[in-house]
């Protein structure tokens, strides 16, 4: 199955089973907008529970805040997002669609790495076993030559970004022969700014003075509560400010299913620091929130850090932790050293005082601040993506199973009379009012107990409970494993603690 496919089959399952739904379905969708299902709701939850547990739970200078989406205009002004927060975008004449000029030339650059993947395959059949891929790569004179196109359309790429040269963008485009997915022909318009900001009004006011934004990062709410938190919590820098929220963005280039929308969830934390040591905090919260990541157990291949090329003219150093999604390694998590750039300019705009008193050195100052930013619906689809598999099983037959991590598996376990009758019902109840106290957990008495099995694995249920006759002579079930199918009898009073340990937050966090 390609890489495709499988992408394919993830966006219909996640339908089918009630994870994510498009959004307004029966009035045909809204694009780039989704639902989250039954399913998807809980895993999600669970996901921001990972995240905001790790932060403000295990870290004693981290508080939340919950701010809200409305904010007053200034503060848009303030952090750049009115000038600057723009996507240089070229329509294509013939076809009449809307492209990003730096996404056209980003996937054109990729293409240039798929040809050489493609020549390493071929000289690697041809050669065999002695097929020395580090010399073909330094000899071979077709992979040089894409080698030094790509390399060289790269660094125009960054120069244009760097330097807002729009002209240069579409040269670039012009000159590595991109044609329109559509049209198949080059006939571009000139390249422009386009604000991905959503406008709105508040109140009746008549004339434009009452327009607002809806926030297009949650970060913003963080720096203009600085003040605020820092004085009634009594926080000592460095400490952190954390929180999770809704942001909007009216992309341009929506596609990849959640991966990238126009109404998302952020999980921000912004952790202020002394001028001048931010640069080590920066590699610390790299390492932690990569850490984080890798606890999850998808593989540690699957992740790595893409530092950035252009950098954000706040920043002085930015990365991004990028997951193999089925469509490449992309960004679900950006580090970002923002220095003294957002409270600095919210000082200016407002015209109030925001620096802090030092104890330790008997200074005041505007805080540096290291933000670490990450989408909950990007790690919605790395769990997905990385814990789907359509298994071959020994005796022949195949098995779709979602392989979660067990703490963010929607549910945690399901109860199963083995049949319908002769009091297994009544105590499979009596079970599932036991843990559901704790978990939530699901019953289950319809179908054979092989198909009920199936269900639970496509939902990545960790444990399922079949209660049978002799249960209800000795109180015990029999525990089936997702992950090993291996079937174990235990005492009904012992399910809290096997569930509750594998289950619990805390298996992961002893990983970090
Ligand atoms: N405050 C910094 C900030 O917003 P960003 O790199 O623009 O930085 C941070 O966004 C994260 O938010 C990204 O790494 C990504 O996970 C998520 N994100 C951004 N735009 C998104 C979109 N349109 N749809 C889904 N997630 C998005």
């Amino acid at each position: 199955m390609t890489q495709e496919e499988l992408f394919k089959k993830l966006v219909a399952h996640s339908k089918e089973y009630g994870f994510i739904f498009p959004s307004s379905e029966i009035y045909d969708g809204l694009s780039a907008v989704y639902d989250y299902g039954q399913l998807g709701v809980e895993l999600k939850n669970n996901i921001k529970r990972y995240w905001w547990d790790f932060m403000v739970k295990l870290h004693e200078n981290i508080v939340g805040i919950d701010s809200a989406i409305f904010m007053h205009p200034r503060i848009w002004e303030a952090s750049g997002h009115v000038g600057a927060f723009n996507d240089p975008l070229i329509d294509n004449k013939d076809s009449k669609k809307r492209y990003r000029a730096d996404v056209l030339i980003e996937d054109w650059l990729a293409k240039q790495d798929e040809k050489i993947d493609k020549e390493i395959a071929k000289a690697r059949k041809r050669f065999g076993d002695n097929f020395d891929e580090e010399k073909f790569r330094t000899t071979n004179e077709r992979v040089l030559d894409i080698v030094k196109k790509r390399d060289e359309m790269h660094g125009r790429m960054v120069e244009a970004l760097n330097n807002n040269d729009l002209g240069a963008l579409r040269q670039i485009i012009l000159d590595c022969e991109i044609v329109c997915p559509i049209s198949g022909t080059r006939n571009w318009t000139e390249v422009r700014q386009f604000n991905l900001m959503f406008e709105t009004k508040l109140g009746a006011a008549a004339d434009g003075s009452n327009t607002i934004y809806l926030r297009p990062e949650t970060a913003q709410g963080i720096f203009v509560n600085f003040l605020n938190v820092q004085k009634t919590g009594r926080m000592k820098i460095p400490f952190g400010i954390a929180q999770i929220g809704k942001a909007f963005r009216n992309e341009i280039v929506a596609r990849q299913f959640i991966f990238r929308m126009r109404e998302f969830e952020q999980m921000e934390m912004q952790f202020f620091v002394r001028p001048g040591e931010e640069l080590k905090w920066f590699a610390d919260w790299k390492e932690a929130r990569m850490k984080w990541h890798r606890a999850l157990g998808f593989g540690d291949a699957k992740y790595r850090f893409h530092d950035h090329d252009k950098l954000a003219h706040y920043a002085n150093a930015a990365t991004d932790i990028e997951f193999e999604f089925p469509f490449g390694f992309k960004e679900v998590e950006g580090i970002h050293s923002r220095t003294d750039f957002d409270l600095g300019n919210h000082q200016k705009f407002s015209g109030k005082k925001i620096q802090y008193f030092d104890h330790e050195t008997g200074e005041s100052y505007v805080p540096y601040v290291i933000e670490t930013s990450i989408g909950v619906d990007r790690m919605v689809l790395q769990v997905l993506s990385a814990s789907y598999e359509e298994e071959k099983l020994e005796n022949g037959e195949e098995r779709l199973v979602m392989h979660f991590p067990p703490a963010l598996a929607p549910i945690k376990a399901a109860v199963l009379p083995l049949i319908k009758k002769d009091g297994l019902p009544e105590l499979a109840h009596e079970i599932k009012d036991m843990l559901k106290l704790d978990h939530t957990i699901q019953y289950d008495e319809k179908d054979s107990i092989g198909k009920r099995y199936r269900r639970q694995d496509a939902i990545g249920t960790p444990f399922c409970i079949t209660v049978d006759h002799q249960s209800l002579e000795d109180r015990t079930v029999t525990l089936r494993h997702r992950d090993s199918m291996e079937q174990e009898r235990v005492a009904i009073a012992d399910l809290p603690r096997i569930i509750g340990e594998e289950v619990s937050l805390r298996k992961l966090f002893t990983k970090l």
